[in-house]
């Protein structure tokens, strides 16, 4: 069916991630990692526009030139998409306001697609089915899925299944973006040659083979391990169980306190050692817990009040880094701000 109608555009707001914990499993028969994560929706944002008309094609345009035009660019392949399901024809405009870093772990060109997809649900006046969504949503990428839930979100599989956590109450954090990009294929490769010059077979050392330096627990014991460690958190904060001292006063803080990781760090800082110095600038500018997130290169804080961030940020910034106090987004607010521009 074609689009008949006068040309309708929609303004977007494409929030980003940070990843609470991440943990790399196994290397899988079809080239992705099994991944264990919580990602966690936060302030940051894009904005997009998202105009139909009549004709047909999908355009894209963005003053950075580091945003690909073509069928590489993840709104593009989205979209396309998305006009075959509903089978629809049409004109696409998609114009992106680009705040975020490319290549930043913050999840920028993720979320670019899926507010480009609900931009042109409505533009469309015409709906998937939640289910469609998710499905072509995980075909652009592992990362793009978490962006239609929002808020506090386990992610599972290749980081594509995403499942909903109880809402967080909104916590303050600083955002640092260093100029480098990180890819993140390299980034899981280099993890790869990490552990076969640990384990020689990629993964697989049972659990407890010892190296000369340190015992090598197998990546399914590194799952179970972070597993627990959200069970626990999750136990504390929401289940009742007469654990501890009653139900966590701030949840996000609790659940770092369980000693969550990314895995990331251990293959990224070495390569981008001015990273880890962030994070510890992080950590001296007040943050109770800093991360990189995703594969990075952005890292984050969490603090313990606005004021913090604030000031954090503001120290930070005199030491040359580039970074914004920001803030967690629960998932109603998420949803909320999204077409709120
Ligand atoms: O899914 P996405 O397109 O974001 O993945 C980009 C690349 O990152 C994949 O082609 C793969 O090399 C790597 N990847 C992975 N395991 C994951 C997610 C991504 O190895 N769970």
């Amino acid at each position: 069916m074609a689009y008949n109608l006068p040309s309708m555009t929609v303004t977007v707001r494409s929030f980003a991630k940070i990843n609470l914990g991440l943990r790399i499993g196994a290397p899988r028969a079809d080239g992705f990692h099994e991944l264990l994560t919580v990602y966690q929706t936060i302030a940051l944002h894009d904005v997009l526009r998202v105009t139909v008309g009549r004709g047909t094609g999908i355009e894209i345009r963005c003053a950075d030139p580091r945003v690909p035009r073509g069928g590489s660019n993840t709104c593009f392949r989205i979209v396309e998409k998305a006009m075959q399901t509903l089978g629809v024809k049409g004109r696409v405009l998609i114009e992106i306001e680009k705040r975020l870093p490319v290549q930043g772990g913050l999840g920028g060109a993720s979320a670019n697609a899926v507010s480009a997809l609900l931009g042109l649900e409505r533009a469309l006046k015409k709906s998937l089915s939640t289910a469609q969504r998710l499905r072509i949503a995980a075909e652009v990428g592992s990362d793009l899925p978490l962006f239609l839930v929002g808020g506090t979100v386990l992610g599972l599989g290749r980081g594509e299944q995403v499942y909903p956590l109880e809402d967080l109450p909104a916590h303050p954090c600083v955002v640092v973006t260093p100029e480098v990009g990180v890819s993140t294929p390299k980034a899981f490769a280099e993890w790869d040659r990490l552990w076969d010059r640990l384990c020689g077979d990629g993964h697989s050392c049972p659990s407890g083979t010892s190296t000369a330096e340190l015992t090598v627990p197998s990546a399914s014991d590194r799952m179970v391990e972070l597993g627990c460690a959200y069970s626990a958190w999750l136990s504390k904060c929401y289940s009742g169980a007469p654990f501890g001292r009653g139900r966590a006063e701030n949840p996000l803080l609790e659940l770092v306190r369980a000693g969550i990781k990314n895995d990331f760090e251990e293959v990224v800082f070495p390569e981008y050692p001015e990273l880890c110095e962030g994070k510890r600038a992080l950590e001296r500018a007040g943050a109770k817990y800093a991360s990189l997130s995703g594969s990075g290169s952005a890292l984050y804080g969490l603090f313990a009040t606005r004021q913090a961030a604030v000031k954090g940020a503001a120290r930070l910034r005199k030491q040359g880094w580039k970074a914004e106090a920001t803030t967690t987004l629960t998932r109603s607010q998420y949803w909320r701000q999204i077409f709120d521009c």
